[in-house]
């Protein structure tokens, strides 16, 4: 099993080289993608350094490309790279085609760099096909252990000894380009208790920005429990109506960046509690609702000290006794046991 993995890893190295060979010394590759990337913004140097790529609108470009070198069609149907269907009239020869046809590509790596899925996005504004499409699963991808972009990030995340955890491919890219290094995405899946480990190990701080448009922010205030329960110390930022990181770090300059981050990361249970507050102002049943949810984020957190700091914070932000919090703290703690 471990050759198959190496075979799969190969596979995927070699995909990584022919799309940026694509996107570079293609005319189609420079028009289409190529162009696409400059017009996000993206220069050459990040565009090599994060290894992007193009696969061409061809049913299958690439998976012949890669026979021909001699790989096999198992392993590129074990990547996901293609997908292998019967032929009618054929058995003995099956049709392939290119999972990632027409579309920018975004090579997923490892901590130690190696190329273990990618994320395929189309050019056109088409609300049919989805924006994005993945790696399937498989024996070297498990989407729920790999962060996006950890590999470039690692350095800077423990010497600024923090980690912005972004939404999406583009904001992890463009946020680096403008000098902001320390940053990874969990690429639009839930965040895992394994992604938080593999920060953990680096800092024990984590700031959370989210896109400007709140689909998610529920979702992923729920999330962020997670981060509580391995005991690392979680800020939180939103951006304005609109924007994501990748935006406004692409209109925005250095210093801009670093102190809108600055001014707007506010303590995870802190940004919580005043949300809820407003929210359920004049609703007593709610504000009851809201006082047991904030006490379960707090009852995440293993520090007692750090949890009894933020039980008198919470008492203040959204008007209850102290007794309050205190004592369903300790009922959430007994259901646990
Ligand atoms: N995503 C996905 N499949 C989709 C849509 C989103 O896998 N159909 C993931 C991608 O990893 C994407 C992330 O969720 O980067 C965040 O989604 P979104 O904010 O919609 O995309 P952006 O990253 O902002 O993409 P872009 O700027 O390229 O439009
Ligand atoms: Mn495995
Ligand atoms: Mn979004
Ligand atoms: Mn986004
Ligand atoms: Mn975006």
């Amino acid at each position: 099993e471990a050759n198959e993995r190496e075979s799969m890893y190969l596979v995927s190295e070699f995909a990584q080289r022919h799309f940026s060979e694509m996107l570079w010394d293609t005319e189609l590759g420079k028009a289409i993608g190529l162009t696409y990337f400059k017009e996000r913004g993206f220069t050459d140097d990040t565009i090599k350094k994060f290894g992007l790529g193009y696969c061409l609108n061809q049913w299958d470009g690439f998976t012949k490309a890669a026979l021909d070198k001699g790989y096999r069609l198992d392993y590129l149907e074990k990547t996901g790279l293609t997908i292998v269907k019967e032929n009618a009239n054929d058995s003995s020869n099956p049709k392939t085609f290119d999972r990632f046809k027409a579309r920018v590509m975004f090579p997923i790596h490892s901590m130690s760099g190696r190329v273990l899925g990618f994320g395929g996005r189309i050019l056109t504004n088409d609300k049919k096909a989805a924006k994005y499409l993945n790696s399937p699963e498989s024996a070297i991808y498990h989407k729920s252990k790999v962060l996006y972009g950890i590999y470039f990030a690692k350095q800077a995340i423990a010497k600024e000894d923090n980690c912005y955890l972004v939404e999406g491919y583009t904001d992890v890219i463009q946020l680096y380009q403008r000098g902001i290094q320390n940053v990874v995405s969990s690429s639009g899946t839930a965040l895992t208790p394994e992604q938080i480990r593999l920060i953990n190990r680096l800092t024990k701080n984590i700031t959370v920005l989210f896109d400007g448009d709140a689909a998610g922010l529920r979702a992923s205030l729920r999330g962020i429990d997670l981060i509580l329960e391995q005991g690392m110390n979680v800020k939180v930022c939103s951006f304005p109506e609109g924007e994501d990181p990748d935006s406004f770090a692409k209109d925005n300059e250095l210093e801009e960046v670093a102190a809108y981050l600055e001014q707007n990361s506010k303590d995870f249970i802190q940004f919580k509690a005043h949300l809820l507050a407003r929210e359920a102002a004049n609703d007593p049943i709610k504000r009851a609702d809201t006082v047991r949810d904030i006490v379960n984020s707090i009852a995440k957190i293993p520090d007692a000290i750090k949890r009894e700091i933020y039980i008198q914070e919470c008492a203040h932000i959204m008007n209850v006794s102290e007794a309050v919090l205190f004592s369903t703290l300790a009922q959430i703690g007994k259901k646990e046991i």
